[in-house]
């Protein structure tokens, strides 16, 4: 190859290769709580009750200035394992994460009124939190039944509980697993459904807020598919075979006031529909087989994910964690690979997009964890591991497939950001001889650490101020100079970039 074919080369796998659309908003190397003082954090630190490396972000909801965070009890010294930060307080950066409701309220193991392992979330426009609790302690053969499977139910103007609802004893079976919940408002709050996606007993379970009962479908669906069980993410090749049914999305309400729930087993590359109209029907869990229906083209080019969203207009996004990217299909057209399409891709920043979710102002939010990393492997604590970004959905989905044939929104979206701006002021971060901005430290009260170049872009067009008492602890690098390759500063120090690229080779290509 020449060496003007190669330097192209080298720009296309740049240009590919980190987020562009999405916008880093938090990051973390390991996660931190919030304490009611200095004193008891430091004690939760003695006793093992809070063992920073040992907390793995997977869930993530946005409401009003709170952006709730679930933390898995997969090991000890996980202080609460649904948590928020305050967005007035802290827009971007790393900060501690606050107990919700409380801290008292989060003790594993306390059945009636803690929560032991929380995973996904959802807010419904009626102002409620779904919180579905496993009751368990650990993950794969650690794994302990402390309490039952409950759903919490808070109402998030007064941060009170106002429900709670263990799943009957024949809702699950000895190998549950339910990470996943579908939350499906009808024709107003209280006519309100909840389905929980049982990926290792292979089930799907409804409950309805009205008759404050559950019950369980079973069908070949909710299977794995034998030839789908093999991944490959971060550079690290694992089976996950067994895994069934996982990720969920609910359809806008058509007109007969049912919705359209589509589904993936986790170890498969392809997707699955139903009714909820046969999903609402207790009366409908036997011999509703030819009421599920699936689609005859896979995804491809890796087409594994844990979770989905769809938006009021029809646009299902979802992860795809074998790319470290999220997808796009506009419901409106034929589910075919010609018709998906990827929003964004970060080899680095999205290394397991283990959540996405749309808010109320048709802003989306996308959390990446390095699951298998943390699970299969260990988590580089001198790194950054855990990343939130968000974008609002319109420009995502610009230049995609997914964007043809849109319904007028019912939201205006909120624009967070000029995009241009930031890509000159990247490109001008990039120009040789720059200076890194001298910033970067944050002193705030629950704050802790530093912010990457796309937080400190952020925050320079939205006006958040941040304090800079502490000396410069970082300077940015850029592996190459491109026009649009902003996100291609390393936050690091040398050593660090060093180790980085290091990692990178290693895992990445
Ligand atoms: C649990 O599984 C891990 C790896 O999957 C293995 O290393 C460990 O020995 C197992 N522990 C028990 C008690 O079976
Ligand atoms: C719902 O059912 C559960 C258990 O079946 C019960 O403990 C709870 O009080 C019920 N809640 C309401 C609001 O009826």
């Amino acid at each position: 190859m020449n060496p003007s074919g190669l330097l192209l080369l080298l720009t296309l796998i740049t240009l590919t290769s980190a987020a562009v659309k999405l916008q880093e908003r938090f990051n973390w190397r390991q996660l931190d709580w919030v304490f009611p003082n200095p004193q008891i954090r430091e004690r939760a630190i003695a006793s093992g009750d809070y063992i920073p490396t040992n907390g793995l972000p997977v869930g993530i909801e946005r409401w009003q200035n709170k952006l709730f965070v679930s933390v898995p009890r997969w090991r000890n010294g996980i202080p609460a394992t649904l948590n928020y930060i305050d967005m007035n307080r802290t827009p971007s950066g790393s900060p501690a994460l606050i107990p919700y409701p409380s801290l008292e309220n989060n003790i594993a193991g306390d059945c009636a009124n803690g929560l032991s392992t929380v995973y996904r979330i959802k807010a419904d426009k009626c102002g409620r939190l779904w919180v579905l609790d496993t009751g368990t302690v650990g993950i794969g053969n650690t794994t302990q039944n402390v309490c039952p499977y409950a759903l919490n139910v808070f109402d998030l103007a007064t941060d009170r509980r106002i429900r709670r609802y263990e799943l009957r004893p024949e809702d699950t079976n000895p190998n549950t697993f339910i990470a996943n919940i579908a939350i499906d408002i009808g024709r107003n709050c209280e006519d309100a459904f909840a389905y929980f996606s049982d990926e290792l007993g292979y089930g799907l379970v409804s409950y309805s807020w009205e008759q404050n009962r559950s019950w369980r479908f079973e069908h070949s669906f909710f299977f794995p598919d034998p030839l789908r069980g093999d991944f490959n993410v971060a550079g690290l090749n694992f089976q996950w075979g067994e895994e069934g049914i996982f990720g969920m999305a609910l359809s806008p309400l058509l007109a007969d006031g049912s919705r359209t729930l589509y589904f993936s087993p986790l170890a498969s590359h392809r997707e699955f529909s139903v009714s909820t109209r046969i999903l609402r029907d207790e009366s409908r869990v036997e011999e509703s087989y030819h009421d599920f229906s699936y689609f005859t083209e896979e995804r491809t080019g890796g087409g594994h994910t844990t979770s989905r969203v769809m938006s009021d207009d029809g646009v299902m996004l979802f992860n795809l964690i074998d790319q470290n990217a999220v997808g796009c299909w506009n419901s409106g057209t034929t589910y075919t690979p010609r018709n998906h399409d990827i929003v964004d891709r970060d080899d680095e920043g999205l290394v397991f997009p283990a959540d996405v979710k749309i808010d109320e102002t048709n802003t989306v939010w996308v959390i990446s964890d390095r699951m298998p990393v943390f699970l299969i492997a260990e988590l580089d604590f001198t790194d950054i591991n855990f990343r939130i970004f968000s974008a609002p959905l319109d420009n995502l989905l610009q230049g995609t497939v997914c964007a043809a044939r849109r319904a007028p929104h019912r939201f205006s979206p909120i624009s967070l950001l000029n995009k241009h701006e930031i890509f000159d002021y990247v490109s001008d971060a990039l120009s040789p001889g720059y200076q890194a901005p001298k910033l970067i430290g944050y002193t705030g009260p629950t704050t802790h650490g530093f912010q990457t170049p796309k937080a400190f872009v952020y925050n320079q067009h939205n006006n958040v101020a941040l304090k800079t008492e502490s000396p410069p602890t970082t300077t940015y690098y850029s592996s190459s100079y491109t026009p649009f390759a902003g996100h291609n500063i390393f936050n690091s120090n040398a050593a660090n970039y060093q180790k980085k690229n290091e990692w990178g080779n290693q895992f990445y290509y």
